[in-house]
Formats: structure tokens, sequence, C-alpha cells
């Protein structure tokens, strides 16, 4: 377990310095009251202008996963920085947009940009980000074939966010509707992650396809324990107060497949969810007791552990170079 953690933060090093620099020279090109704001973003400096050794960073998996899906078929991980540059930007991008719509006013541990500079700060800092993420890609080699994997996976994103929302608002809290919402929110950046990386060095289509569906499955597995740390994570290890999502009545993966069940408990938890407004902090740790008693912590990790291994099935069918592939 140790020698793995190890090697994953090893591989996650190596990429953060291929990537971060040349995001950060993609921000630069942005127009000065834009580029500050992202910046902020990005928590390279203060909203005077002091800049910041080493603030908290994206974890950088999804421009890990464009680099080793080209070294994954055979080619040199050099050929695709442009896509893991637009990958990440993408990705920031939805974030600002995400914490605007779940009016989260904490990321990575700092306040997130519409709570620090205001609404039309980070919508338009997400714009910037996600066309910033077009023009790296535009630039690059196999535009025609790269940009239009990317959009389609902004497209189904955008989907995936849509349908979570709908979910709070209670109008849909099927079980399987969260699979679906986890699918778009993160499995489609994930798959194109894959996806690009493979284009880019030079996969057959249909090897590109197979690193698509394992992006995609690894990306809902990653969801679904991204909603367990929502519930039961420490809020070092998140970057958010404990309890959020629950204080906001959110329908993550691990809440829908506690109200699926017919028990006492999960009947008590509809009609906990049921009101209007935030949850007080008790009344959210009832939640979180109750999700535990109806056995949905457990039914999500497996529902993780299923798709890992589907994803692991479609990663081994497409041939990959075993260091990468490991
Ligand atoms: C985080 O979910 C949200 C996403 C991963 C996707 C959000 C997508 C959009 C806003 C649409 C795309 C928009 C652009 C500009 C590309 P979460 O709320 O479960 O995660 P969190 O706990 O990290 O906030
Ligand atoms: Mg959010």
């Amino acid at each position: 377990m140790a020698d793995s953690l190890r090697d994953c933060e090893t591989v996650l090093a190596q990429a953060a310095t291929m990537v971060r620099p040349l995001v950060r020279s993609r921000v630069h090109t942005l127009p000065p009251q834009v580029r500050h704001v992202a910046g902020l973003h990005f928590g390279w400096w203060t909203d005077d202008g002091t800049v910041l050794d080493a603030p908290a960073v994206s974890k950088g998996v999804r421009p890990a996963l464009v680099l080793l899906a080209c070294r994954a078929v055979g080619a040199d991980p050099d050929a695709a920085r442009a896509a893991a540059v637009a990958v990440e930007l993408v990705h920031n991008a939805s974030l600002l947009h995400d914490d605007v719509i779940d009016q989260d006013p904490l990321r990575r541990g700092r306040p997130a940009l519409w709570a620090a500079k205001g609404v039309p700060a980070a919508i338009l800092a997400g714009d910037a980000l996600f066309f910033a993420a077009v023009q790296s890609l535009a630039g690059a080699p196999a535009a025609d074939r790269t940009v239009p994997v990317l959009l389609a996976a902004v497209q189904a994103l955008i989907e995936g966010e849509y349908l979570d929302t709908l979910m709070e608002s209670g109008t849909d809290v099927r079980e399987e509707r969260a699979a679906e919402v986890a699918a778009g929110k993160t499995g489609a950046l994930l798959a194109c992650a894959c996806e690009l990386g493979a284009i880019v060095g030079g996969a057959t289509e249909e090897r590109a396809q197979l690193l698509h569906g394992f992006g995609r499955r690894l990306g809902i597995a990653y969801q679904c324990v991204d909603d367990v740390l929502d519930i039961w994570g420490e809020e070092p290890v998140t970057g958010k107060p404990a309890l959020l999502d629950l204080r906001s009545r959110k329908v993550i993966i691990p809440v829908a497949a506690a109200m699926a069940g017919h028990t006492p408990q999960a009947r008590s938890l509809r009609a906990l969810y049921s009101g209007n407004g935030p949850l007080g902090e008790e009344e959210a740790a009832r939640a979180r007791d109750l999700i535990e008693q109806t056995g949905a912590r457990e039914a999500t990790l497996r529902r993780a552990r299923r798709h890992t291994a589907d994803a692991l099935h479609l990663l081994d069918q497409a041939e990959p170079e075993p260091v990468a592939a490991r």
C-alpha cells in the first residue's frame, strides 16, 4: 500500500512538473483583470498582488491521466502536454462555476472565487479558462480530432451538473440518477483525459475508445469515493467543512442510495431532506448516521469497486505499455 501510494504521488508530481508551468503561461495570456482573478482561484497570488509560494493546488489527476494515456499507447508523454493543460483548465473552469451553483464558500481550503470576489468574477474566470483550454488544443497537433472530443466532454459535464441541480431541488432523487450525475460530472472529463492522451499518442480509434471507457468508469468510481468523503471525510483532507453537502441537502450518491430503501431509516432520511433551507449541524449529523445505518456508505464503496474493476478490464483490453498501465 505504502509503495503504491508513493508511486501515485511520484506520478502526480512528475505530471505536475510537466503541466503546471504551461497552465500558468496559458493563464498569463488572459487579459489582466481576468488573469488576476484566475490567479486568485489557483492560489498563485493574493488580491493585493502578493505572490504565494506554495498554494494548496489541484491534485492534477486529470492531466496526469492525459500524459499516462499517451504513454500507455507507446508515445512520449511530451506529445500530450497541450491536451493535459486543456483538461486541467476545463476542470478548473468547471469548479469555478460549480462553486457558484453549489454556493460553496471554500475551495482547496481557500475562499472560493465567488465568495472572495463575487459571482461575476467567478463566472467570467470560468469562461476564460474554458476558452483558454480550447485555445491550448487548437494550437496543437491533431486539433481536428482533439477539439471535438473536449467539447463533447464539456457538454456531458454540463448535463451532469444540471442533473445534479435537479436532484438537489428534489425533482429526481433516484439512485441511478445519482450514478448518471457522476458519469456526466466526473466520468466525462476523465474519459476525455484518457482519450485525448491516446489520440495525441497516435492510437487507433478503437484503442482510444477503450481508454475513454477506462477513464469514464474510473471517474464514476472517483465520484463515489468523493461523495463518501463529502460525508465522512475530514476537513484537512477534503478542504471543505464536514457535512457541507448534507447541510445543503445535496442528494449525493450515498444519500440517493440510502433514500432508495424501505427501512425506517430511509423514511426518516427522506423526511429530514423534505424541508426547506439548510439542515442544522445536529440534523446533518443525524442524516449522516441514518445514511450509515442503511448501509449506503458500504453500497457506495461497492459501486466504486465495481466501476474500478470494469475500468481495469477496459484498460487491459487496450494493451497498454505496462509501466504507464501500472
Ligand atoms: C464538482 O462536483 C463539479 C464538477 C466536477 C463539474 C461541474 C460542471 C460544470 C459547472 C459545467 C461545465 C462548465 C464549464 C465552464 C466547463 P461536486 O460539487 O460534487 O464537487 P465538489 O465537492 O468538489 O464541489
Ligand atoms: Mg461543488
